[in-house]
């Protein structure tokens, strides 16, 4: 079975770049699924991760009572 990643600002600039870099890297996309953090998961960016086979879910880190994959 495959770990999970989670990667918090995965829609942004740094959490696209480290996402990109497991997904194209033959050892680590198949080591790692990836569960990438974002407080809307209905934006493009947010979509075209899932269409990369992301899981997205939806937690605002800077609410201290939102949880991810809860
Ligand atoms: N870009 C660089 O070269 C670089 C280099 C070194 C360090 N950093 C640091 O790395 C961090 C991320 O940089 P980045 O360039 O990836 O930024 P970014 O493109 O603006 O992305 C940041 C992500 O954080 C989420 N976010 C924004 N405001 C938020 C808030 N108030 N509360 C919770 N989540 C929020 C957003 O995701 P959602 O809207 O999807 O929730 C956004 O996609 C920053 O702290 C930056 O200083 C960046």
């Amino acid at each position: 079975m495959s770990k999970i990643i989670t990667v918090f600002g995965a829609t942004g600039n740094q959490g696209r770049s480290v996402i990109q870099h497991i997904i194209s890297d033959v050892k680590l996309s198949k080591e790692f699924r990836i569960r990438g953090v974002t407080r809307d998961t209905s934006k493009p960016t947010s979509k075209a991760l899932e269409g990369q086979g992301v899981t997205l879910v939806k937690a605002c880190p800077s609410i201290k009572k939102s949880k991810a994959g809860k």
